[in-house]
């Protein structure tokens, strides 16, 4: 369990590598909004881009990626005065706090993270040292603030449990009960959103296939075209939720389908038992035209004023350093470096 001494924050975080996608809204950002309007926390949320360039980012599109992100958290809810939005660049503590954690992190826990693994491939040489970092870097990042809570989709759970052995070890060996121990908060039913494509795949911005993925910028023709086009088996909906157990396309779409409507999957299951593809794709299309159409309306707006938004992340910039700075200061302390 968390010390109670720890102000209930949440922290989380997405990276401006590309458009945000249907996986991201569901597994995150309509999570975080939830957390923001909850009103127990103080949130906040990180467009993280010193990890984007872990792998390669062209500088001429960056800087318009990160801007299309915040634009996607605000449209989706994310209030900028209440949450603190702003890009991991402009917080030092960011990079400072990674390198220490560096220190404190074991090449071996890193070389287990799945994520690296897939990303770095087989050829490992030719991986930035940053990919393999990656993860020391995003516990600075939640614990820079002292996170009590993180919400991400189920493909971070490894990460998360990796930032607890870093508060764990270094509040050991330094004797101290200084970094808390965040609790991962994945839960609802789109932890895992599956690409539209193949069952066993994530939904991802980086998949080389548009058709694969909802982007929060498709209109709702674009929509209906991949809800169309994806990949099922011939059965129609079964009874009951459990009877989707191996059907991984037909059970991304129930599950896509329950958090769009906010039910649960037996409730859906109610619902649509016995529907063939032709009858539920076009209706959940549609459902999910509803829902995004509003948001890929309100980031073209937001982003027609660039200026506005850079205005906004530097705001939230300073109001992340006035809790970050202190922390990685005492941090640097505890570890026995002279500071002024
Ligand atoms: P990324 O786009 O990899 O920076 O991910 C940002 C957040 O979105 C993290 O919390 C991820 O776990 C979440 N996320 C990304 N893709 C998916 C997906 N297909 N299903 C559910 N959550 C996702
Ligand atoms: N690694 C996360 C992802 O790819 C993004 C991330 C970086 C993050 N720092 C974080 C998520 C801190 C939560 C908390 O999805």
């Amino acid at each position: 369990m968390t010390a109670p001494a720890f102000t209930p924050r949440v922290f989380s975080g997405i990276q401006p590598s590309g458009g945000l996608t249907l996986g991201n809204y569901l597994g995150a950002l309509k999570r975080f909004v939830d957390m923001q309007n909850d009103g127990s926390f103080e949130c906040v949320f990180c467009l993280v881009d010193l990890h984007a360039i872990t792998v390669w980012q062209d500088p001429k599109t960056l800087a318009q990626q990160t801007r299309e992100a915040a634009a996607g958290f605000m449209a989706s809810g994310i209030d900028p005065k209440s949450s603190i939005l702003f890009n991991q660049a402009q917080v030092s503590a960011h990079a400072e706090l990674g390198w220490l954690f560096n220190c404190v992190a074991r090449m071996g826990w890193m070389g287990r993270m799945t994520q690296w693994k897939d990303k770095a491939g087989k050829n490992t040489e030719n991986a930035s040292l940053g990919l393999f970092a990656y993860p020391a870097l995003m516990a600075a990042d939640i614990l820079a603030y002292h996170a009590t809570h993180v919400p991400v989709g189920d493909d971070q759970k490894q990460h998360l449990e990796l930032t607890r052995d870093i508060a764990a070890k270094f509040n050991h060996d330094f004797g101290v009960d200084f970094f808390p121990i965040t609790e991962p908060v994945i839960d609802g039913p789109a932890t895992r959103v599956m690409s539209l494509r193949d069952g066993t795949k994530k939904m991802s911005k980086s998949d080389p296939s548009d058709m694969s993925r909802i982007n929060l910028t498709d209109d709702a023709d674009m929509i209906l075209k991949k809800f169309k086009k994806a990949r099922t088996d011939p059965e129609p909906l079964p009874e009951t939720y459990g009877d989707l157990k191996d059907r991984p396309e037909a059970r991304n779409l129930v599950d896509i389908y329950a958090a769009l409507s906010g039910q649960s999957t037996d409730d859906v299951m109610g619902e649509v038992a016995g529907q063939g593809w032709g009858q539920f794709k076009p209706h959940l299309a549609e459902v999910a035209a509803e829902k995004i159409g509003p948001i890929s309306d309100e980031m073209a707006r937001l982003m027609s004023d660039p200026a506005e938004i850079d205005r906004i992340l530097g705001d939230g910039s300073d109001r992340a350093r006035e809790i970050a700075d202190p922390i990685v200061a005492k941090t640097r302390d505890i570890m026995g470096m002279i500071s002024s």
